[in-house]
C-alpha cells in the first residue's frame, strides 16, 4: 500500500503501509505523532473529529485514502458556489443538529440555487453520520 496525500500548502504525508513520511510544519508532525500515540500506527483504525486545521484536514485525507472513503472538503473550500457557502458552514450545521440535506439548506442556504452541491452535502452528511462521535 503506497498512499500519498498533499495539501495546497505544500505539506505531504506518505504512508507505505508501515511507516509514515511527512513534510510540513512542526504542527503537522506533532499531530501525526499524537494520532499514532492515540490510535496506533495503523491508520485504518484511526478516527477523527471534524477537522478544523489544515494539518487535521491532511491527516483526515490520509485516513480516508487508507480507509477508501471519500474525504471531506477542506473547511474553507466553497461547497456551494451559487450561495458561496464554505464546507465549514455545513460542518457547523451538522454539529448544530441538522440531519438532512434540506435542513442544511434551510440553515446554510447551500443547495438552494442550482442544486449541484446537494450531492456533496449528502456525502458530508453520510460521512459524518457514520461516526456518531463526529457529531458531538
Ligand atoms: S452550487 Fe449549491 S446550489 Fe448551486
Amino acid at each position: 500500500m503506497n498512499i500519498s496525500v498533499r495539501s495546497q500548502y505544500q505539506s505531504q504525508i506518505d504512508f507505505d503501509g508501515q511507516t509514515f513520511k511527512a513534510v510540513g510544519p512542526l504542527s503537522l508532525l506533532n499531530r501525526l505523532q499524537e494520532m499514532k500515540r492515540q490510535f496506533g500506527v495503523d491508520p485504518t483504525k484511526w478516527s477523527f473529529n471534524v477537522p478544523k486545521t489544515n494539518d487535521d484536514f491532511l491527516i483526515h485525507e490520509l485516513i480516508c485514502a487508507v480507509q477508501k472513503k471519500p474525504a471531506l472538503a477542506y473547511a474553507h473550500e466553497e461547497l456551494c458556489h451559487c450561495r458561496m457557502v464554505p464546507a465549514e458552514k455545513v460542518h457547523q450545521a451538522l454539529k448544530q443538529g441538522c440531519r438532512t440535506v434540506n435542513e442544511i439548506a434551510r440553515t446554510t442556504l447551500a443547495g438552494t440555487g442550482c442544486g449541484a452541491c446537494r450531492k456533496d452535502t449528502e456525502k458530508i452528511l453520510g460521512e459524518l453520520s457514520t461516526a456518531s462521535s463526529l457529531l458531538k
